[in-house]
């Protein structure tokens, strides 16, 4: 065998979503859609590559991310530029940039596309990935990180996921943080010698990290040192105890996690995770929490916020995993003729099932009836018609209903209509049966 071309292959870290796999894809974007609206949020879409230096601002300087992680390249004349490895700090520039402060109450916005991070890929975990996330701009008020809580757990719920855990801490502020990062260097200066060599580093760059770090030998350190939940200054305190008071109240079920303090150095106060058992090692589905500095650290205006982002990849591995999914409505029609005299009455009756929003498929050829239903049930469709030289003469055209193989004449001018009502009936049916279950 010849060796195939190295460019016919993606890059790594990077893959192809084929069609036997968007129906899934497109089905977690559609139930996200509904459901960001039902919570009033509408859509921000941001460039794919951004200033370098807006990351290095808000990520961290010293966060893998920015440091292992991002692809940056120089441009010929825009100096150093990056594609995002996520899109908070690109919707904060956003609504720096257009003054959404400006507009009338808080901005509630949601986004969907591709992130690039350079990490080593494996199952979950991809070097072009794919986010679903939303923010809220404008107020730090609590029952906002409640509300957002409560938003995704519907979400998940809608694509029926079962087995997943809404861990939940609080970070601090600028106030109180100071003081834990005092007490957790003197532990840290104790335990160095035991921790690995980023987190070494860390000890002295950005001790927070070294809570973060997933090395595996590094956890039982990790385990005995300060919470920072401890150590949080009054108001942050008080906040804390409003969210998860209020998710109480909402009936969302969370666990407080004090090391669970995030890779991103944006965070103030609320952070959290979901994660799922049926992720195996890249398990968190989720992240997010609050950051109330960040507009201000980007030049501007005060703008408290929150949000989140859901790996796409890994919900869609999720739900996979859960059994939980439902094929996308196969296509509904296949449109066969006979005869080239026939031709323009099926092109025509086919563009007015797609008007109608049925899924059609419609021969080029003129077919064969044994072919066209061989045609057919390789589409797997659910209602043939059938349209010969006799069937165009008296203007009744067959339909073949594909699973029961029963077959009645209806008038060409009620075709539309007759399997508009037929499908529906199916897929009422459908839903009642998935109700059951
Ligand atoms: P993050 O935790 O870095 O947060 O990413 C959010 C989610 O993206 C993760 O929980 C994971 O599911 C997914 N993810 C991250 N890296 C990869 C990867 N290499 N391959 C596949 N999936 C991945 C953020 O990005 C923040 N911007 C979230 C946020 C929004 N915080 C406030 N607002």
């Amino acid at each position: 065998m010849s060796k195939k071309n190295e460019f016919i292959q993606s890059v790594k870290g990077t893959r192809d979503l084929l069609p036997a796999e968007t129906p899934l894809w497109q089905r977690v974007e559609d139930e996200a859609r509904k459901v960001f609206a039902a919570y009033n949020f509408r859509e921000i879409r941001t460039p794919v590559l951004e200033q370098t230096s807006l990351f290095a601002r808000s990520v961290g300087s010293d966060t893998d991310i920015v440091t292992k992680e991002m692809y940056t390249f120089d441009d010929r004349d825009s100096g150093s530029l990056t594609l995002r490895p996520e899109a908070t700090a690109s919707v904060v520039r956003a609504y720096i940039e257009h003054s959404l402060y400006n507009e009338p109450g808080i901005q509630k916005l949601y986004y969907f596309g591709p992130m690039f991070r350079r990490e080593r890929p494996q199952k979950g975990r991809y070097r072009q990935f794919y986010q679903i996330g939303a923010e809220v701009l404008g107020s730090d008020h609590p029952a906002i990180d409640a509300e957002v809580l409560e938003m995704l757990v519907l979400l998940l719920e809608r694509l029926g996921l079962k087995e997943f855990r809404l861990l939940v801490n609080s970070v601090g502020c600028p106030k109180c943080r100071p003081e834990y990062l005092k007490v957790l260097r003197k532990a840290l200066d104790e335990a160095k010698a035991r921790l690995c060599e980023d987190c070494q580093r860390r000890v002295t760059t950005n001790p927070l990290r070294v809570l973060d770090c997933k090395n595996e030998a590094d956890q039982a350190v990790i385990e005995g040192l300060p919470k920072i939940i401890d150590h949080l200054c009054s108001e942050c305190r008080q906040h804390f105890d409003s969210v998860t008071m209020d998710l109480k109240q909402r009936g969302v079920a969370f666990e407080i996690v004090p090391r669970l303090v995030r890779g991103l150095d944006y965070y103030t106060r609320t952070t959290f995770e979901i994660t799922s058992g049926l992720l195996g090692a890249q398990n968190a589905l989720l992240g997010g929490g609050r950051y109330d500095g960040l507009s201000e650290m980007l030049g501007g205006p005060p703008a408290p916020g929150f949000g989140f982002a859901i790996g796409q990849d890994r919900l869609v591995l999720t739900v996979e995993a859960s059994a939980a999914s439902r094929p996308a409505g196969p296509l509904a029609v296949y449109v066969a003729w006979m005869g080239e005299t026939t031709r323009e009455a099926a092109t025509l009756l086919a563009r007015e099932l797609r008007r109608a929003g049925i899924g059609t498929e419609i021969s080029y050829h003129p077919v064969k009836l044994k072919k066209a239903m061989g045609a057919a049930s390789k589409l797997e469709v659910r209602y043939t018609l059938i349209i010969g030289e006799e069937e165009v003469a008296s203007g009744n055209y067959q339909v073949k209903d594909m699973g029961t193989g029963e077959q009645q004449s209806v008038s060409a001018g009620d075709v539309v209509a007759f399997l508009k009502q037929k499908l529906r009936e199916g897929l009422q049916a459908e839903s009642q049966l998935l109700e059951q279950k």
